[in-house]
């Protein structure tokens, strides 16, 4: 783990009271008016008392539907093996995405589950899902150099030197003004290298080898600060405590 990423109490989950047409309609249950024909049909209760107004405020885990508790009602944090071939894109212009494995509750919630940071279309490995927003933004901002481990084979021999040319720090990307930060190189075999990114720019190892002369073939990434993919195989998912990321 990257000293300069700093664990700390981070406020997580969503522990907001509200209405309970809006708790189920947040978690992918229904719409609001379908919310409010369950409460009149006395399909749900709060705190084992049957809720009779959609308007009624509750914490979400204080609600149950037809007698079971709310589907994570304080959010959602998976790890998943991300396998080659699908977007991390919402579009589906874009062609299959990653939320297409997740079950329909959880594509309907808002807010969304989302991924912390994209991987292509053609790289597979570990991807962060949540619908926890603050967490997107604090886990890919710069800021936190969060240190992400990739395996990236090339089509041609990797020179010694390119360890060097990746931790100076000044490897420009074409079409960009700022240098990239520095990333550690190292060698698995001839043609296959560890690259450990603190940054998450577009495209960023395939262009990195880019820029030093050559393609990469294969990219998959095996770590995402302190966690790996464990057993998972090609689109299986763990869930992740929401407070993975606190102190
Ligand atoms: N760098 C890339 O080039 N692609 C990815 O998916 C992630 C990092």
């Amino acid at each position: 783990m990257n000293k300069d990423f700093a664990f700390r109490p981070f406020f997580h989950g969503d522990q907001r009271v509200r209405r309970i047409d809006q708790i189920l309609a947040n978690l992918g249950y229904c719409s609001r008016r379908e919310a409010r024909g369950w409460v009149e049909k006395g399909h749900v209760t709060v705190r084992g008392a049957l809720a009779d107004d959609p308007g009624q405020k509750a914490h979400p885990s204080d609600v149950l539907v037809d007698g079971e508790p709310l589907d994570h009602p304080e959010g959602l944090l998976l790890l998943l093996h991300k396998p080659l071939g699908l977007v991390c894109s919402h579009d589906i212009r874009e062609g299959p995405t990653v939320y297409d494995l997740l079950p329909v509750r959880w594509r309907q919630r808002n807010p969304v589950v989302t991924s912390i940071g994209r991987l292509d279309k053609e790289t597979s490995g570990l991807l962060l899902l949540t619908d926890q927003t603050p967490l997107v933004h604090r886990l890919t901002s710069p800021k936190h150099k969060v240190p992400k481990i990739y395996v990236a084979t090339v089509d041609r021999d990797l020179a010694p030197d390119l360890a060097g040319v990746f931790a100076a720090g000044n490897l420009l990307l074409e079409g960009e003004k700022e240098p990239c930060a520095p990333a550690e190189l190292r060698l698995r075999g001839p043609r296959v290298a560890e690259v450990t990114l603190t940054e998450g720019r577009y495209h960023q190892v395939r262009r990195m080898f880019a820029a030093t002369g050559s393609t990469v073939l294969t990219l998959h990434r095996e770590r995402f600060g302190g966690l790996d993919l464990g057993g998972l195989n090609p689109g299986q998912w763990r869930e992740l405590p929401l407070d993975a990321f606190s102190a």
